[in-house]
């Protein structure tokens, strides 16, 4: 079982490097089942949730080869993959729906797993298929859908991220064209789309409510640099925060946490943007109120980050989660560090600005386990934190190697607890 010893650290300081991001990543490299010919993704981060779909689209008969930091797919005959119980390792698995329906015009495939912040259905990814011509059988915990994909306009009932990406892999192969609205306008869609566009595809409006994408015979190979990792580079801003720290996350792009950089502001962080990335620097100090939204709304994969810089800030703040409906069980684990915060009906209110006295803690899914290394940090004493199910290595490139290089007292301690 994963877990790390972390001591109180006075102050962060110097720079880091951010990776690129997993929610890009993850799905570039399943859209290279819709290729013949090897689309090679720079900077793959080494984490566990990309290896798990690397081996996804090995089931799935690509071809797949990593190089140092790069990884090279592609498909000469996708098929659903045989082992269909791998598809619960993680959520991103439901990408290779889409890509292998385009290619072959039928898909058999597993519910798809992930961080048990929710129920995390579907059905937005089921329906819209439905919508390009696909029938879907529901066979137990398997998903059949078959027939040649159609161009048709999709709505979705909510800016789902991932049903968006599914529904733009496989229409870039549709015959005709495919509108989708209500299309989420993460940064990660953007990539994707950019990425797709280079295979070969014809898609506008990526970023907007509304994407067309105009079906066409085949795509082709290509060699992509996905966008830097904006929850990690908000990770470590928020260590910055919480430690008094100064820092400069190397590569983090202003423009992708728009929203975060405001709130860290209101605490009384100073923020400065430069060409090389974004500084933090000083006390988080001010109680704030923030909600989770879909982009460019505050991220809800910064909320746990964000609940341990209120507990810097004096006095009461309000953190409602929109999005996802089981996402605030890293606020039992805080409180055995004495963190006073109350959760109800989805809003957790954070008295802050006390200290924090370390303990053992268990991460819960993966911002959780994150958010939970950044309070170890701040809490007086020793912090244990147990992971038993390696959340933090699924998401995070060498998370404590990066904070000790910015002073943090972390090491990751094996099976010895
Ligand atoms: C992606 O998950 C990210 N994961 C999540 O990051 C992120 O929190 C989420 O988008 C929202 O930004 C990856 O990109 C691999 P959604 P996804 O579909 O696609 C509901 C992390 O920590 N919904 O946008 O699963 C759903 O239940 C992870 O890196 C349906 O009801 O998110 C949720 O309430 C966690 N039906 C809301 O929509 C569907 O068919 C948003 O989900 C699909 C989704």
């Amino acid at each position: 079982m994963a877990s790390y010893l972390i001591r109180h650290t006075p102050k962060l300081s110097g720079e880091v490097e951010v990776s690129a991001a997993k929610n890009a990543v993850l799905p570039i490299l399943a859209a290279g089942l819709l290729s013949e010919d090897p689309l090679i993704v720079k900077d793959v981060p080494r984490i566990t949730d990309v290896d798990m779909l690397l081996s996804i689209l090995r089931d799935c008969g690509a071809h797949v080869q990593r190089s140092g930091m790069d990884v090279s797919v592609c498909a000469m005959h996708p098929q659903s993959p045989d082992h269909e119980e791998n598809m619960r390792r993680l959520r991103a698995s439901i990408l290779i729906l889409g890509p292998i329906l385009a290619r072959t015009g039928s898909a058999c495939v597993g519910l798809p797993g992930g961080c048990a912040i929710g129920q995390r259905p579907i059905d937005l990814h089921l329906r819209g298929l439905q919508a390009l011509g696909a029938q879907v059988h529901a066979m137990g915990g398997m998903r059949q859908l078959s027939g040649r994909l159609t161009g048709a306009r999709v709505y979705l009932d909510l800016p789902s991220v991932g049903a968006t990406e599914n529904l733009m892999m496989a229409a870039t192969l549709a015959c005709g064209v495919t509108v989708i609205e209500n299309a989420a306008k993460e940064p990660e869609i953007i990539d994707l789309a950019n990425c797709l566009n280079q295979m070969g595809a014809s898609i506008t409006g990526a970023g907007t409510g509304t994407i067309i994408i105009r079906g066409v015979e085949r795509l082709h190979g290509a060699v992509y640099q996905p966008i830097s990792d904006r929850v990690e580079a908000g990770t470590l801003l928020c260590a910055a925060a919480v430690t008094d720290g100064s820092v400069l996350v190397r590569g983090a792009r202003a423009e992708h946490l728009r929203s975060l950089l405001f709130k860290l502001q209101e605490t009384g962080v100073g923020i400065r943007e430069t060409p090389s990335g974004i500084r933090l620097t000083g006390s988080a100090v001010a109680p704030f109120e923030v909600r989770t939204l879909a982009y460019p709304g505050f991220p809800t994969d910064m909320q746990a980050p964000m609940t341990v810089v209120a507990l810097k800030c004096r006095g009461r703040s309000l953190i409602h989660e929109t999005v996802f409906e089981n996402r605030f069980m890293h606020a039992t684990e805080l409180s055995r560090l004495g963190a006073r915060i109350r959760v109800e009906n989805n809003v957790a209110m954070v008295d802050g600005g006390t200290p924090l006295e370390g303990g053992v803690v268990k991460s819960t899914d993966l911002r959780a386990g994150a958010a939970l290394m950044l309070a170890g940090l701040m809490a007086e004493g020793e912090t244990i934190l147990q992971d038993p199910a390696g959340h933090i290595e699924r998401g995070y490139q060498d998370l404590p190697e990066k904070l000790r290089s910015l002073g943090a007292d972390v090491e990751k301690i094996e099976d010895r607890l």
